[in-house]
């Protein structure tokens, strides 16, 4: 399927994949994400989509985009029907396909919206082609995570005041994380002077297919297995956590596990002026005590979530104005 290009108007829209993202869409998201950021701080919730109805249909564990997701409603005065579709009680176990699925759940809940979650790569694709109703991607295999590379960006722009001139460090696992894809694209958008380390082991190595198509839009990129050498010179480090669920067995995975493990002594290496972040959840690689670190920014990165996300759903289902 072919991704549509928004054209500045999220109205009725799905968000399958961060290619179909425009600037100015950008633009628009991070203004109406702050405007729901005075929504939340005056706890004040908003009626603006009460009558309205969001699902979720998760098939893989969440817990920040699920519950970001079903909070960003609530906020917003929607009511919220969670699916879990990989419960024994889930027609799924009995062979239910995704194409079935998101149509049950539009026509069980009447809901006006599905956020999806599904180890398939082409996951939200299929459920936009069948859906009645707009969909968004939460989660898609090992390719995509568009809301998770919004809200990343989101908080780039807070935490360092700019989205240009980057040099950005993705660590960890590049082949099966989906935020670092869906982060590369969009960073590649906004970015025109961009600089990406690719820091994993051989294994776990980005995509080449990906790295092609950066480069080809002017993207400067460096791929090592070595932290240290390139850590003092950028400005965002950005940890993923090494993707347990798609090795072939335990023993694979032990020989990675334990690659890269940030600690005090290596923030030391780092910039100032730097920040730390992480789609998490974390398993060992950010140790526990650089929480404190002035410029670990990962607990704040998920709050900005509920604000992206609650921007996202009122543009889609109110559209720009009011
Ligand atoms: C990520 C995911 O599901 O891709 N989690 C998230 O949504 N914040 C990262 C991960 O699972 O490692």
């Amino acid at each position: 399927m072919l991704v549509k290009k928004m054209k500045r108007n999220f109205l009725g829209k799905s968000i399958v994949s961060v290619d179909q993202f425009s600037r100015q869409d950008v633009d628009l998201l991070f203004k109406t994400a702050k405007a729901m950021e005075k929504i939340v701080k005056k706890k004040k919730p908003s009626q603006l989509l009460k009558g309205y109805c969001v699902a979720e249909l998760f098939y893989q564990p969440s817990t920040r985009t699920f519950t970001s997701f079903l909070a960003a409603a609530e906020w917003l005065g929607a009511l919220t029907i969670p699916v879990h579709g990989m419960d024994s009680y889930s027609s799924a176990v009995k062979g239910e396909t995704i194409e079935d699925t998101v149509r049950v759940v539009h026509q069980t809940t009447a809901a006006d919206l599905i956020v999806i979650r599904h180890p398939a790569d082409d996951s939200a694709e299929i459920a936009t082609e069948f859906s009645y109703v707009p969909i968004i991607n939460g989660g898609s295999g090992k390719k995509e995570h568009p809301t998770q590379a919004l809200l990343d960006l989101y908080t780039i722009k807070k935490e360092l005041g700019r989205m240009t001139n980057l040099k950005v460090i993705f660590l960890g696992d590049l082949k099966y994380g989906r935020t670092v894809k869906s982060l590369g694209k969009l960073l590649t958008l906004v970015d025109k002077k961009l600089e990406l380390f690719l820091v994993s082991p051989k294994i776990l190595q980005m995509p080449k297919t990906l790295i092609k198509e950066w480069q080809t839009k002017g993207v400067k990129i460096h791929e090592t297995e070595n932290l240290l050498p390139v850590l003092s010179q950028a400005d965002i480090l950005y940890v993923t956590r090494i993707q347990k669920e798609w090795f072939k067995n335990e023993k694979e995975y032990q020989k990675v596990a334990k690659s890269y493990i940030i600690d005090k002594k290596i923030m030391e290496k780092a910039k100032k002026k730097m920040i730390l972040m992480h789609p998490l959840p974390r398993v060992g690689e950010i140790a526990y005590e650089v929480d404190d670190d002035l410029r670990t920014v990962y607990f704040r990165q998920m709050r900005n979530g509920l604000y992206l996300r609650m921007a996202l759903l009122k543009l889609i289902l109110r559209g720009n104005k009011g």
